[in-house]
């Protein structure tokens, strides 16, 4: 499976979030990640579905991974997000008590579904979910807020997670989000992780297309 480099728009400029978006594209990015917070389930609140519909109308053929860190999650927040025109879109499970309705709504609408799992959640937590996702993302620090320090623990997580997968022989890919840096993505990567989400890292520097690259020469491939 190829590799994804997905920079998450936390860390971009919120005043000139158009801009940063189509220079971290042009700079190499794979995906937009997005990240939505409700102040419940998390104490911080971000940005919803018009501010991605703002974002596609300034580029169409953009791909946004959309994480809802949102308490109650409902079908009809969802399909908000999905007429904006996301591509991805992951819940936290225990967030709501319809999470399989939530990911077959996703699905059907041809987005890409997936689950997340905190630090202190079990792997194992994933077993029910196999037939509804299309990627597993495994938190690499607890939701909240970006630049925070990657929690080491994560590497044998991802590495149960990858065996898991593929001990169903599944197409389920595997993303890590928090604290990615090109000092650890060569290791979660070798751990199984083939979608890195990098916010700091990458919004945090001066150049994004050298960051995107050296990010990538640490996969093992220079483009
Ligand atoms: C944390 C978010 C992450 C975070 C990543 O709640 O889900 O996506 O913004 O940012 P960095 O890479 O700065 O840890
Ligand atoms: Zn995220």
């Amino acid at each position: 499976m190829s590799y994804l480099i997905a920079p998450s728009i936390l860390a971009a400029d919120f005043a000139r979030l158009g801009e940063e978006v189509e220079t971290v594209i042009e700079a190499g990015a794979d995906v937009i990640h997005f990240d939505v917070m409700d102040s419940h389930y998390v104490p911080n609140l971000t940005i919803g579905p018009p501010v991605l519909e703002a974002l596609i109308n300034r580029l169409p053929s953009l791909s946004v991974d959309v994480h809802l860190m949102v308490q109650h999650e409902s079908d009809t927040l969802v399909r908000n997000f999905i007429s904006a025109g996301c591509s991805y879109i992951s819940i936290h499970p225990e967030s709501t008590t319809v999470p399989f309705e939530i990911l077959e709504t996703i699905r059907k609408a041809d987005v890409k579904a997936g689950i997340v799992l905190n630090p202190d959640e079990p792997i194992s937590n994933v077993d029910p979910f196999i037939d509804y996702i299309d990627y597993l993302l495994i938190m690499s620090v607890f939701p909240g807020r970006g630049g925070q320090k990657f929690i080491p623990e994560t590497v044998p997580r991802l590495r149960e997670a990858r065996n898991l997968l593929d001990s169903k022989s599944t197409q389920i890919r595997l993303e890590v989000d928090g604290g990615i840096s090109a000092q650890n993505i060569g290791l979660v990567a070798e751990a199984g992780a083939d979608m890195f989400v990098a916010g700091t890292a990458i919004f945090g520097t001066p150049d994004y297309s050298q960051t995107i690259q050296h990010l990538r020469s640490q996969l093992g491939c220079a483009t």
